[in-house]
């Protein structure tokens, strides 16, 4: 096991910590902003480090680090109280948490496109690439279209350019990366943004301090800034 993750998890003090799993990569640096301007006082190391397990004891509150797309697996199991998940992450992993708040922040949107040659109606068998298979699976269901979806991990706007796929389903944010790959968008899905999600137990053992939270974000989100 990482060296970094050991060292933190010898120390179990699960009732004591408030546990929020943070998403690292688009999401982290917004997320950091908005609880900073909520009044919760994160030191540098946020910013700038590998670990993956970061304390701040004064505020008696555990930060763990993970990927996106795990982090209401996280929240699920009750290992993190509390976290930060995108709206296509909860469609996507359909984990039994609270979703509390709309953070409205990482706006973006979930879309269906292509190469501008291609033809839906001469397409007897689409192939969809994704990141997302349940979301889209659902999508083209409720579409009464039948599809084929082809799961990818990342790198999505490469798949109709070299014939792995006829569309994808992608959140774009600025649109740069379909343009700079000569990709359209054909169906505009859904909006996303990030949601506060929580874990039910936790939601009634710890519920005072997560009640405290969701209202100073909440606070934030509306415009009041408490700093
Ligand atoms: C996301 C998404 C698109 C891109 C959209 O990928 O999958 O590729 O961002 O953003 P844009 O509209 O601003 O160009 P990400 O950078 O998270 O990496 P990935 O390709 O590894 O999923």
């Amino acid at each position: 096991m990482d060296e970094r993750v050991n060292e933190n998890t010898t120390e179990n003090n699960t009732d004591r910590f408030l546990t929020i799993a943070m998403p690292k990569g688009r999401i982290f640096d917004e997320a950091l902003g908005l609880l900073r301007r909520a009044g919760y006082d994160l030191p540098p190391e946020f910013d700038d480090s590998r670990k993956l397990i970061i304390d701040v004891e004064e505020a008696d509150l555990r930060f763990i680090l993970s990927k996106p797309m795990d982090v209401p697996t996280y929240v699920e199991h009750g290992v993190a109280d509390a976290g930060v998940a995108g709206k296509d992450v909860m469609i996507e992993e359909e984990r039994d948490v609270y979703e509390v708040l709309d953070l409205k922040i990482s706006e973006c949107y979930m879309a269906v496109a292509a190469l501008p040659s291609y033809d839906a109606k001469t397409d007897i068998a689409p192939k969809i690439a994704t990141k997302y298979p349940n979301l889209a699976a659902g999508y083209f269901r409720e579409q009464g279209e039948q599809v084929e979806i082809i799961k990818l991990n990342g790198s999505i706007e490469l798949a109709p350019l070299i014939g792995l796929a006829d569309r994808i389903v992608d959140i774009v944010s600025t649109g740069r990366t379909l343009k700079e790959n000569g990709l359209v968008e054909t169906e505009t899905m859904m909006p996303i943004t990030s949601r506060f999600i929580v874990n039910p137990v936790s939601y009634r053992m710890k519920a005072d301090r997560i009640d405290e939270m969701v209202e100073r974000l909440e606070q934030v989100v509306e415009g009041g800034s408490m700093r």
